[in-house]
């Protein structure tokens, strides 16, 4: 088999072979097949893109490019859920403690940043001492001693996507249904989890902009997931204005915190809510009615922060700051973004937000740069709220001054206030199971 031949092959639009695609996978892996070749195919793949067989294919190739994980000695069943990434998304921090409150357990292999979306990694490594490389040991026994657990993906996890996933970035070949849906279930299958709900984000700061793709990439992902014996759910959610009001790791951290304690927006709250009670009702936990009752509880009585604080703990972090936010370091300069005019904020560019942050210090431009964990955004005012001239919008946070010129223009060029009051989005726009 050649690699010339596979590239040919799908540049002229026609289907590859299974063992075509485990051939590219295993190889590229491995080290065998050089990046311009691997390039050349992703971009084939982009352009024509792949049948569903196709990416069930790939899918499984990059699943079975490492080693499959083994949760059997952890007690009871395992949820798990999956954002397809967005700005200001801290739900997992939320709905993971959530659950495992309730008595589902929750072993989750989180990411980091990627392109202009957080990473739940980099949220929780803004916590003093809080370690997210762990061994499967430990990792099992706070799953089995706390009822969850949040670390980074091993190295030896779906090796096949990390370096597909780094490639697709320089290539300009991210946003491709069959490569997001390899990408995203070949990591989930190669976990041991038995429900998995996704959290489809649809909108300006998603991968997936329009509601048709964000179906298209959803019915993909639940499919495949189905097909390897998970039980799978879906919600497609609104990404066209960044969620809750924080942006940037610790802030995020924070506003998470006031949501486990009952006083989060309303836009987080509420998505937490339903994704938590489809992750218990999915785990076979009563209905869906009957776990968002029992989430509200958990978030209105503390036992919800009470888990996290106790995750933390267990993963080597300074509880202390959970229970007292005011303890986090804050960014050493902040500026206020001021309504040039009055009128109504009628839309945002959500990615444009998310590249503000980034620009700040909450994201990485290269693999190797630090990130400032008390840099970001706060909004003061969202889509659809009335802004007087001089109101102030989002106050930007950052330790590095020089870095406020070009997020702050950023910021700018991603608002838009007009006279008339934008329709309502919905926060949920469907589910598919
Ligand atoms: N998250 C992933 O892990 N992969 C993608 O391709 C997109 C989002």
């Amino acid at each position: 088999m050649r690699m010339f031949d596979i590239i040919r092959k799908k540049r002229d639009g026609e289907e590859l072979s299974t063992e075509e695609i485990r051939f590219f996978v295993q190889n590229y892996a491995l080290g065998e097949i050089p990046d311009y070749q691997a390039s050349a195919l992703l971009m084939a793949i982009y352009l024509k893109g792949m049948t569903p067989r196709e990416t069930a294919d790939l899918t499984f190739a990059v699943r079975d490019s490492g080693v499959r994980l083994d949760f059997s000695a952890i007690d009871g069943v395992r949820v798990d859920k999956h954002s397809t990434g967005g700005v200001g998304d801290k739900t997992s921090l939320i709905v993971a403690p959530l659950v495992a409150t309730l008595g589902v357990k929750v072993a989750k292999m989180s990411g980091r940043g990627l392109g202009h979306t957080g990473g739940t990694i980099d949220k929780l490594e803004s916590i003093p001492g809080f370690k997210t490389s762990l061994d499967t040991k430990e990792f099992v026994r706070i799953v089995n001693e706390v009822g969850v657990s949040i670390v980074g993906q091993s190295q030896e996890l779906a090796p096949a996507d990390k370096k597909l996933y780094a490639l697709r970035d320089v290539t300009a070949t991210v946003d491709s249904l069959p490569l997001i849906v390899s990408s995203i279930m070949g990591k989930k299958l190669a976990a041991d989890d038995d429900c998995i709900v996704l959290d489809v984000k649809t909108g300006s700061g998603a991968f997936a902009k329009t509601l048709g793709d964000s179906k298209k990439l959803a019915s993909a992902m639940v499919d495949i997931g189905k097909r390897a014996g998970k039980k799978m759910l879906a919600l497609i959610t609104d990404m066209d204005r960044p969620l809750g009001n924080a942006i940037g790791n610790s802030l995020e951290v924070i506003e998470a915190i006031e949501t486990l304690n009952g006083n989060g927006p309303k836009d987080l709250t509420m998505l937490c809510l339903e994704l938590a009670s489809n992750m218990l009702a999915l785990a076979g936990q009563g209905t869906r009615e009957q776990c968002r009752t029992a989430c509200e509880k958990a978030l209105s009585d503390g036992s919800a922060l009470r888990t996290f604080a106790k995750m933390v703990k267990a993963h080597g972090g300074d509880e202390s700051v959970i229970y007292d936010t005011s303890k986090f370091a804050k960014a050493k300069f902040e500026f206020e973004l001021k309504a040039p005019k009055s009128g109504y904020i009628s839309a945002v560019d959500t990615e444009g937000y998310g590249r503000a942050s980034l620009l700040l210090g909450a994201g990485r431009n290269a693999k190797e740069d630090e990130i400032d964990y008390s840099a970001g955004i706060i909004l003061k005012k969202k889509t659809g709220d009335f802004v007087n001239e001089g109101d102030v919008i989002a106050v930007l946070y950052s330790s590095k001054e020089t870095s406020f010129v070009e997020a702050e223009s950023v910021s700018w060029r991603s608002t838009m206030i007009l006279d008339s009051k934008p329709k309502k989005r919905p926060i949920i726009f469907a589910r598919i199971d």
